[in-house]
C-alpha cells in the first residue's frame, strides 16, 4: 500500500516526516572481519525520517505509536539500503562509457581528453552536471567522490548542481600540467590557486567536500605533485584522489618520469600525498611493499572492476585486502567512463567475477558493505551516511529483487540474504532501483509535482 508522498503530504502530526516500510539491510562493519553480527536484515522493517535524517530504525511491529500517523511509503518485499557511495567516477566522462581504446593511455588520448576539452564551456558543464547527477540517482548512488575537468568553472557547475539536490558530493578540479593537450593543462601555481578558490567556495557548504585531484603521475610533474601535497597540508580536512598502478604501460612511463622513486606509490609518498583521506583508484599491479605503505598511511585503494576489464588493465586480486593491519582499506567504484556501468550492484558483480578469476571469493554481504558503509568510511563520511542508524542522513536506495522476469525467477530460488544479494549483483542494473532518497526526500523517480 502506498499512501501520500512525504514531500507532498500533509504536515505530520506524528513528530516525524515519513515512515518507510520494507526489508531493511545494512552493515555495521566488514562482514569479512566481523561475520554475521555486522549484517542487519529486518524483513518487515520501518525507518522513521525527520529533517532529512533517520530517527528510528527497527521492526515495523515495534514502530512507536507516535510515528504511525506519519505519511507512509510501503515498499513491501523490496530492500531498503543506505544509498550507494561511488568513490571514484569522472563527471566529464559521463557519456563516453563504452568508447573502446587499445588501453588506458590510448583511450585517454582518443576519447577522454577530447571530451573533457568541451568543459571549457561552462554552459556545457552545467547541463552535463544535471545529466550526470540524474544518472547517479537513477542507479541508486546518492554520494560520490568525483573527478571534474581541469576547468575551475566546470567544477563550480558540478558543485552547484549537487548543492541544489542536497547531495553528499566530494569533487575536485583535475590538476594536469603535462602529458595532456595544451587546452587541458594548468600549471603548479594556477592549479593550486584554483583548487584553493574552489575549496573556499564549496568545502563544507551543505554536504559538499573538496578533493585535491592530481590526475596521475604522468600528467602532473614534480612541482604540481608538491603543490597538491602543500594543499593537503594546509587543508587537512580535504580529500585527495588520484590514479595509481592501473596498467603496466602506465607504470613503465611513471618509472621513466620519476627514476628516483622506489615505485609508483613512492612517487606520491615523496610529495606527501598518502594519508587517511587519500583515495587511489585501481592499484591493480601494486607490490606487497606498496600495499604495506598505503596501509601504514591509512590510505584507500579503490577497486574499479568494470574499468579494469574494459580497458584491459589487469586483474585486481582482492586476496590481500582482508581487513587486517597489513592491507590498505578497500573501496569499490564504477570509474565511469573507463568503467562501463553506473550501477554499484553491477560493479560488485564485476568484482565478484574478477575475484573468481583470481581464485578468490567475494562474499555478497561484504560486497554490499563495501558499496555502502565501507565506501562512506573511505570518504570520511562514515558517521553520516552508509548505515540505517538513527542520526544518519536518510540517503537511501530501494531495490526490487524481482525487477525483471529473470530476477523474479531467480529470486524464487533464493533462500538466504547472500542469495538475494548475489542475484542483484550478477543480474541487476538500473532496473532494480525502485527509488532513491537524498536527505529524506525521494529524488528518483522524481516525485510528480
Ligand atoms: N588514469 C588517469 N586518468 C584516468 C582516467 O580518466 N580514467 C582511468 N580509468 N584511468 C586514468
Ligand atoms: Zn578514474
Amino acid at each position: 500500500m502506498t499512501t501520500s508522498c512525504p514531500s507532498s503530504g500533509p504536515p505530520a502530526q506524528s513528530g516525524v516526516d515519513a515512515v518507510l516500510l520494507g526489508r531493511l539491510i545494512d552493515f555495521s562493519g566488514d562482514p569479512a572481519a566481523h561475520g554475521r553480527v555486522a549484517v542487519r536484515d529486518i524483513p518487515d522493517g520501518a525507518l522513521a525520517l525527520k529533517d532529512g535524517r533517520i530517527v528510528w530504525t527497527g521492526a515495523a511491529a515495534a514502530l512507536p505509536a507516535l510515528f504511525r500517523g506519519a505519511p507512509q511509503r510501503n515498499y513491501g518485499p523490496c530492500l531498503i539500503l543506505p544509498g550507494f557511495v561511488d568513490p571514484h567516477i569522472h563527471f566529464p566522462q559521463y557519456r563516453i562509457a563504452g568508447a573502446g581504446g587499445r588501453g588506458l593511455l590510448d583511450w585517454l588520448d582518443r576519447f577522454a581528453f577530447p571530451e573533457e576539452a568541451r568543459y571549457a564551456d561552462a554552459e556545457h558543464a552545467a547541463a552535463a552536471a544535471e545529466i550526470f547527477l540524474d544518472l547517479l540517482l537513477a542507479h541508486g548512488t546518492t554520494a560520490a567522490l568525483v573527478f571534474s575537468t581541469v576547468h575551475e568553472q566546470a567544477a563550480d557547475r558540478l558543485f552547484a548542481a549537487a548543492a541544489r539536490r542536497g547531495m553528499a558530493l566530494a569533487a575536485g578540479k583535475t590538476l594536469m600540467d603535462q602529458g595532456a593537450p595544451p587546452a587541458l593543462r594548468d600549471d603548479a601555481e594556477t592549479g593550486l590557486r584554483a583548487s584553493e578558490r574552489l575549496y573556499a567556495r564549496w568545502h563544507g557548504q551543505g554536504r559538499l567536500r573538496y578533493a585535491v585531484s592530481p590526475r596521475f603521475a604522468i600528467t602532473s610533474g614534480a612541482a604540481q605533485l608538491a603543490a597538491a601535497g602543500a594543499f593537503l597540508e594546509s587543508y587537512p580536512d580535504a580529500l585527495m584522489q588520484t590514479h595509481l598502478s592501473e596498467t603496466k604501460e602506465e607504470i613503465a612511463e611513471v618509472t621513466r618520469l620519476f627514476p628516483e622513486a622506489a615505485d609508483y606509490t613512492d612517487v606520491y609518498d615523496r610529495f606527501g600525498l598518502l594519508g587517511p583521506r587519500s583515495l587511489f583508484a585501481h592499484g591493480v599491479h601494486l607490490s606487497a611493499r606498496e600495499r604495506a605503505r598505503l596501509s601504514e598511511a591509512g590510505a584507500t585503494v579503490v577497486h574499479c572492476p568494470t574499468s579494469n576489464a574494459f580497458l584491459g588493465s589487469g586483474l585486481f586480486d582482492i586476496g590481500p585486502y582482508l581487513p587486517d593491519a597489513a592491507a590498505p582499506r578497500l573501496a569499490v567504484a564504477t570509474d565511469i567512463g573507463g568503467g562501463t556501468s553506473y550501477s554499484l550492484p553491477a560493479t560488485l558483480g564485476a568484482a565478484y567475477r574478477t575475484a573468481q578469476l583470481c581464485g578468490r571469493r567475494l562474499q555478497p554481504e561484504r560486497a554490499f558493505y563495501l558499496a555502502t558503509c565501507g565506501n562512506a568510511e573511505a570518504l570520511g563520511m562514515g558517521d553520516e551516511i552508509g548505515r540505517l542508524e538513527p542520526g544518519f542522513f536518510a540517503d537511501l536506495v530501494v531495490l526490487n529483487p524481482r525487477a525483471t522476469p529473470l530476477l523474479a525467477a531467480r529470486d524464487a530460488l533464493s533462500e538466504t540474504l547472500a542469495d538475494t544479494l548475489l542475484a542483484l549483483m550478477t543480474l541487476g542494473d538500473d532496473r532494480i532501483v525502485r527509488a532513491s532518497w537524498v536527505a529524506g526526500q525521494q529524488c528518483y523517480p522524481k516525485p510528480e509535482v
